[in-house]
């Protein structure tokens, strides 16, 4: 995260190009002409999010590389996702909105091509059940149903059950798979993962830590636990700091994940869970902003 982005001016200027087609001029290296795009190019060079081009030409670069920077609705959405979140905070209201889910779900398009591309290919059970059109899927906080539909649309065959508190969710999951077409694939619920009660079902298993109150957290993982075939594997990212961050970039960090509603958990914390209810964490990556766990129930 470059720090400036917490800056409400930075992120709207961000999110504006994106949503209007200036953010796809300047990856594509054409020049911006807009005044209100040059306008919005202007501050972020300012914020150091990107830099002047060739000098004159009206074309713009970014300092970092970032992977919602190829997708300019994924970043628009990835913005007003922490704009809604922010509004939501200052009215005071817990309450996540359709279009805050619907933005929340195309910012998880790059977590779900992360997930298909990069991890499952590395979890060899899991991933042969799936490429083999007979693997089960458990995706919880189904939200808009992104990671679902990408896992089904990748692998023919994959089943998945996607589960949710919130009504809202499950409706446009459902719109999402059937767009997809695979809406014959995907079984939703609204449910809890405390609540959880599928025995020896699945190879696989999303459970994002930071949007799951600690309360079904705890009994989420160990229900995740039965719910997994023996040899079956859990992946969850948890919110994370590290000691490299600044002190504001931390704090950011933790009053986010207040605000999504699992809060800050520390790895030891997560390792004690997992291995209480006897998952084996076999690796860690670690990403922006979070730790991704992979742990296998024993075969
Ligand atoms: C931000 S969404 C994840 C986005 C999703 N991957 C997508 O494709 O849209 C996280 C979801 O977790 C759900 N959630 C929170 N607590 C939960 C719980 N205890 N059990 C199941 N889902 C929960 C929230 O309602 C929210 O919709």
């Amino acid at each position: 995260m470059i720090a400036s982005t917490r800056h409400v001016h930075v992120l709207g200027a961000l999110g504006r190009l994106a949503a209007t087609g200036g953010w796809a001029r300047v990856m594509d290296g054409k020049p911006l002409e807009a005044a209100l795009d040059l306008v919005d190019a202007e501050l972020l060079v300012a914020a150091g999010v990107l830099e002047v081009g060739r000098v004159g030409d009206g074309t713009f670069v970014p300092t970092d590389l970032h992977a919602c920077y190829a997708d300019p609705t994924a970043l628009a959405d990835a913005v007003t996702c922490e704009l809604q979140q922010a509004l939501r905070q200052v009215r005071g209201t817990d309450e996540v909105g359709r279009d805050e889910i619907r933005a929340r779900g195309s910012a998880s398009a790059a977590a779900a091509t992360a997930l298909v591309e990069g991890v499952v290919p590395m979890l060899a059970s899991a991933h042969g059940a799936l490429v083999g059109g007979r693997g089960e899927f458990l995706d919880v906080g189904v939200g808009a149903g992104v990671v679902s539909a990408t896992l089904c649309r990748t692998w023919p065959g994959a089943r998945a059950v996607g589960i949710d508190v919130l009504p809202e969710a499950l409706a446009l999951a459902r719109d999402e798979a059937a767009r997809c077409a695979v809406a014959e694939r995907v079984e939703l619920r609204l449910q809890s993962v405390a609540d959880l009660d599928d025995v020896d079902r699945f190879d696989l298993a999303w459970l994002p830590q930071v949007f799951v109150p600690r309360v079904d957290l705890d009994r989420g993982i160990a229900a995740v636990h039965r719910a997994l075939r023996p040899g079956g594997w859990l992946v969850m990212p948890v919110a994370s700091v590290s000691d490299d961050d600044s002190e504001l970039d931390r704090a950011a960090v933790r009053h986010d994940a207040a605000l999504k509603g699992g809060g800050l958990v520390d790895d030891a914390d997560v390792r004690g869970v997992l291995a209480g209810v006897g998952f084996t964490v076999e690796r860690t990556l670690c990403g922006v902003d979070q730790t991704v766990f992979l742990a296998r129930r024993p075969g």
